[in-house]
């Protein structure tokens, strides 16, 4: 298995509930390590843009009013298998079918606020974490740790 990085996002949702600390906790004791992470607003200009890919979506500008109505924590998460390990801690999209214990199972209320975003691919990671991060604001780890 190959070490990955991905991007996550902990959605307006859960930072206004104080879930930060409790879904950080779960990602790193899943195995992933956070290399670099901001809080923000987006701009609904930066919201439509990041969600380009859905842009002719029925579901587009409820998710960009909701992805820029308040803070979001954005992260850089490293690990083996990292992008799908991430979507397996979130659980799926719609919280009403993910599986017991992942984060949207326990912290999202509906498809709309769900809690949190994760790329769906080496590819689409590639993307967004550059959309979010300079090359000089990421801090990989894996190397430190396997030297333990
Ligand atoms: P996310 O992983 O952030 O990617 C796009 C978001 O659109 C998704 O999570 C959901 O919150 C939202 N969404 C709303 N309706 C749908 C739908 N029918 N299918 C997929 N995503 C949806």
């Amino acid at each position: 298995m190959q070490t990955q990085k991905t991007l996550g996002i902990i959605k307006p949702d859960a930072v206004e509930k104080s879930h930060i600390g409790e879904i950080l906790d779960r990602i790193e004791k899943n195995g992933l390590c956070i290399i670099a992470m901001k809080m923000k607003t987006l701009s609904q200009a930066e919201a439509a843009e990041f969600y380009d890919i859905h842009k002719e979506r029925p579901f587009f500008n409820d998710l960009v009013s909701f992805m820029s109505s308040g803070p979001v924590v954005i992260m850089a998460l490293e690990g083996v298998d990292a992008v799908h390990r991430y979507r397996q801690i979130m659980g799926a999209t719609n919280p009403q079918n993910a599986a017991p214990g992942t984060i949207r199972a326990d912290f999202a209320e509906s498809i709309d606020h769900n809690a949190v975003h994760g790329s769906d691919s080496t590819e689409t990671a590639a993307r967004e974490l550059k959309f979010f991060f300079n090359e000089d604001e990421i801090c990989p780890r894996l190397v430190t740790q396997d030297r333990h």
